[in-house]
């Protein structure tokens, strides 16, 4: 078995350098990632800086204020190359208020843009599962306020184990999803000190929108569990704060299309559970449309939303790959 494996892999990456070696741009790997760091933040689903989308092909080719700003196949005529290229002092210049992209961006822009700016539709969800902008990373030497270890210390006398997510490290998980019906905002309200919460798990729970008054300063916290509970529309709007989000589920809550709103700025939301809540298909394709790299889990067969693909083959094996390592 272990032989078979080992040379499946060594196929897939013999072909995986050919591509390379023909030079074929793809785009959501090389290309995509791009964007989304350089430019999306100003000429996105948030912002349209000079009237331009690039977060999607029809959009980018249509162009801005002044025209096309993408020519397929001409990269010479293409304004979008042309404004990374210019020098930082020029008015043009883009990206606006930022550094000169290094020279091989530039080189992979020129290209992709020579070979037709091949854009697929899919490129979203793809890069959904290796997402583009990576959560942001969590500095290892991160220390616990005073207030924090007292927050800790409390939430450990009435069972609430906030333990490291991994030994050496300050950023702390936090579950009162064991505790269960005996969890009610009063419980729950140290969490509003402990700035190294990362993943907070309240499913299940008697907690309610005043409990997510306490989440407000929590900017570091990634995952957040709140299925099954109390929590409403009004409760959401204590989340907006949170931008580095990238996982939130509501199964089972009250929750309607207006909660969603607030959840649009959150630049790395990448799972969302809606099942069972009071959001209906078109609220979960109209913050689909805002958000294209969210999955947005509803539970019922839309055959309008893109489903959730098979992982490809490759993709399997890579993570096979990974684990042995
Ligand atoms: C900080 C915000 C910001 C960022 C980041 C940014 N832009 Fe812009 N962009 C602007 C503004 C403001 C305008 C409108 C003023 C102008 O035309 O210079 C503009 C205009 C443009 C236009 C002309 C649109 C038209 O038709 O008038 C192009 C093309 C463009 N940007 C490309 C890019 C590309 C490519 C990137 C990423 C490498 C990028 N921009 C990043 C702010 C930004």
């Amino acid at each position: 078995m272990k032989t078979s494996l080992a040379i499946t892999l060594g196929i897939v990456f013999a072909g995986q350098a050919v591509i390379a070696a023909e030079g074929k741009i793809d785009f959501a790997k090389e290309i995509h990632p791009i964007l989304e760091q350089q430019c999306v933040k100003c000429h996105g689903a948030e912002k349209q800086k000079g009237k331009l989308r690039l977060d999607n092909r029809e959009a980018a080719l249509k162009g801005g204020k002044g025209g096309p700003s993408l020519v397929p196949g001409d990269s010479a005529k293409s304004e979008f190359l042309r404004r990374v290229m210019l020098p930082k002092s020029d008015d043009d210049f883009m990206p606006a208020e930022g550094e000169p992209l290094p020279k091989a961006q530039l080189d992979l822009l020129k290209k992709w843009i020579d070979e037709g700016a091949v854009w697929p539709v899919m490129a979203a969800k793809e890069t959904a599962k290796v997402p583009a902008i990576p959560a942001p990373v969590l500095p290892a030497d991160f220390k616990p306020s005073g207030a924090e270890q007292k927050a800790i210390a409390a939430l450990g006398q009435k069972g609430i184990d906030v333990r490291p997510i991994a030994a050496n490290l300050n950023w702390r998980e936090a579950n009162f999803r064991l505790l269960g019906t005996g969890v009610t905002d009063t419980v729950v309200a140290p969490i509003k000190d402990i700035a190294g919460l990362v993943d907070l798990n309240l499913a299940n729970t008697k907690i309610t929108d005043a409990a997510l008054a306490n989440l407000k300063g929590l900017t570091n916290l990634q995952r957040l569990h709140l299925e099954l509970t109390g929590v409403t529309d009004a409760g959401l709007a204590n989340l907006k704060t949170l931008p580095n989000l990238t996982y939130l589920n509501l199964y089972g809550t009250k929750v309607t299309d207006a909660g969603l709103e607030h959840l649009k700025g959150m630049k790395f939301l990448r799972n969302l559970y809606v099942w069972q809540s009071k959001v209906t298909e078109a609220g979960a394709k109209n913050l689909k449309a805002a958000m294209p790299n969210l999955e947005i889990s509803t539970g019922w067969d839309l055959s309008s939303l893109p489903k959730k693909e098979e992982p490809k083959k490759e993709e399997k094996k890579d993570a096979k790959k990974e684990e042995k390592k």
